[in-house]
């Protein structure tokens, strides 16, 4: 999704926005611009593509100027081109905008009508024009302000103007804006990495607040303009060395990264020595939780349903779940004895947070969990469950996911045992399992090279089908999922139950489908499910954790992944998807860190 910077210096600022725009570059873009201010005037470069267009660009014809604003876009309003690209310039206001201005045609017709001309398709032009009018009578926060007034929907803003060459405006409403501090230079950021080469010194702007920097000071408003102090956090070292080491992209040291980010998780929720779970101040107490409700989005949306099957299996409270953006306009019945959970690797899913915000209007309790706890839905939730992953790059969520399922697995065995759902030696049977989940996890890596193979049987297809049984479901939708975002090939997740019931159609010779058919309760079923696509020509490819060899000459490939018990084996499915999505991405020569048309954070509905 766009990016913002924006940096306030006593030094040129262009080469630090251009690398700060690399950093953003995660999010997901199709263009990119920045506009600094030289010799009282505005000064703007914008690209479709990359930000190394931009570089070009800027290397033939330096932008000077000590003060300035960049950004990455993900068109929404208007295609992506070089006019649409931010920043959007009048004689006398520079902004970059991330979300969307929801009555944006409604303010165009009012300024046109007024004779006032417009550049792009974009709905952010409007604020630029709506500036321009205000700054003829009100200084620059003045103008800011009004202008905010006249706006719906969500936005983060970074502002420049021509003739108040010292200072930048920052504003938030919904989308997320972090703000930096250093010592002879001040930023704005859409998110803290994009900030880290340059400091570790951090705010976050809240909902509605607004701020105005200067090289050497940083104001902060709320949303009537009166003062407020903010605190600042300082990253850890952990939190800012973040680079691909020796791995070629940033998907694939997220994917080997696994057993450790597991093995974190778990130590931060297991205690080793007295085989118990660290959960404590649950919001409602466990044994009044009528149900729980999970709610989230795209993979996050993945983890929730492959946890409805764990706290079907091992608790008796009552599970529903919901994609964020259906349950945000459903007509629901709030009762203020369920646990309304929101999973979110960045915390900014706009669909994510407002579900949350509606729980919130309807006082009802709330916990999150998620990768980023500075985020806007952590903030905003009663109960924070951290899924301590690391920040993730590649824009395709892979440990993230891993991350979400194991906290609601242990959230799910905690809730049994303390409300007696299963007996003392099942938990510590379930928590000793868990243990030996990194190393588990470490052996489905291992198996790399076997899925290198299995992705050339992809190349020439037109499409693919992913099926599982029962908690399996949920992985077959998430290792379409990922296939779909990354190689762009067309792929469907079923239950394998379901496939008699229309999809069945789709089997023609040589579709790849893939089974995941662990040794559970519907191991039996899922292979008579494989046979009905064998007999329609399907070709098959068997993911089992089944010791015995039950592959057949109807096979295509076959791979074996470890197995700790029916309860872990979702996690563990989830492995080779991931190197089959990537590997067959590469294959097909796409940017694997970056693929089309997916955003890593996704601020807008
Ligand atoms: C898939 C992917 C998206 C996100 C979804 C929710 O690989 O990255 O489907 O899972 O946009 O994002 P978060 O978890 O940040 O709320």
């Amino acid at each position: 999704m766009c990016g913002i910077i924006g940096i306030a210096s006593n030094k040129p600022v262009s080469i630090n926005i251009i690398n700060s725009l690399k950093k953003l570059e995660y999010r997901g873009y199709d263009s990119a611009g920045l506009a600094t201010l030289t010799d009282d005037s505005i000064n703007e470069k914008k690209c479709s593509g990359r930000v190394e267009e931009l570089e070009k660009i800027l290397f033939k014809a330096p932008s000077n100027g000590n003060i300035g604003i960049g950004h990455v876009r993900w068109a929404t309003h208007g295609v992506p081109n070089i006019i649409n690209a931010h920043p959007h310039s009048s004689e006398q206001v520079s902004v970059v905008h991330n979300g969307i201005i929801e009555n944006s045609d409604e303010i165009k017709r009012e300024l046109v009508s007024k004779g006032l001309k417009f550049k792009s398709q974009t709905d952010t032009e409007v604020i630029t024009l709506l500036i321009t009018e205000a700054l003829k009578e009100n200084e620059p926060l003045k103008s800011v302000y009004k202008t905010l007034k006249k706006l719906k929907g969500s936005f983060a803003l970074g502002i420049i103007f021509k003739n108040f060459s010292n200072i930048i405006i920052g504003a938030r409403r919904g989308s997320p804006l972090a703000v930096g501090y250093s010592k002879e230079e001040n930023y704005i950021g859409s998110d803290s990495y994009a900030l880290k080469s340059m400091t570790n010194k951090i705010s976050y702007l809240d909902d509605g607040e607004l701020c105005v920097l200067t090289k050497d000071q940083i104001n902060f408003y709320d949303e009537n303009l009166k003062k407020v102090n903010k605190k600042i956090h300082t990253m850890s070292e952990s939190e800012t060395a973040i680079d691909k080491g020796e791995y070629k992209h940033f998907m694939l040291k997220e994917i080997y990264e696994q057993p450790i980010t597991i093995k974190n998780c778990i130590s931060e929720y297991v205690d080793s020595l007295k085989k118990n779970i660290n959960i404590i101040n649950f919001p409602i107490e466990p044994n009044n939780i009528n149900k729980i409700v999970l709610v989230g989005c795209g993979t996050a949306y993945n983890s929730c349903l492959t946890a409805k099957y764990w706290f079907e299996e091992l608790t008796t409270i009552d599970v529903e779940i919901d994609i964020a953006s259906e349950f945000r306009y459903r007509k629901l019945k709030f009762n203020s004895k369920n646990l309304y959970i929101f999973v979110s690797q960045s915390g900014e899913t706009a669909d994510t947070a407002a579900a949350l915000d509606l729980c919130k209007k309807n006082n009802v309790k709330t916990c999150s969990i998620v990768n980023v706890i500075e985020s806007t839905i952590a903030r905003n939730s009663d109960w924070v469950l951290p899924i301590h992953a690391g920040t993730e790059i590649g824009v395709a969520s892979t440990k993230a996911f891993l991350g979400q399922l194991t906290v609601l697995y242990i959230l799910c065995l905690k809730l049994a045992i303390v409300r007696k759902d299963i007996d003392e030696r099942t938990y510590v049977k379930n928590i000793n399992n868990l243990k030996k989940l990194p190393e588990a996890i470490k052996e489905c890596i291992n198996i790399e090279s076997n899925v290198q193979l299995m992705a050339k049987e992809f190349l020439s297809a037109k499409g693919s089908m992913f099926l599982g049984r029962g908690s399996s479901f949920p992985i077959a939708l998430e290792g379409a999922l990922k296939l779909k975002e990354l190689s762009y090939l067309h792929a469907e997740g079923y239950p394998a139950g379901e496939m008699k019931h229309g999809p069945l159609a789709l089997i023609e010779e040589g579709l790849p489908v893939i089974i995941l058919a662990p040794k559970d309760k519907y191991f039996e079923k899922t292979l008579s499910n494989m046979q009905e696509v064998i007999a329609r020509g399907g070709k098959i490819l068997f993911i089992t954790d089944n010791k015995k060899d039950s592959l057949n000459e109807n096979i295509r490939f076959g791979l074996r992944v470890p197995h700790l018990d029916n309860l872990l084996s979702p996690i563990l499915l989830t492995l080779p998807l991931q190197l089959l999505a990537y590997h067959v991405a590469l294959l097909k020569n796409c940017d694997v860190d970056k693929p089309r048309n997916l955003a890593k954070s996704v601020t807008v509905e």
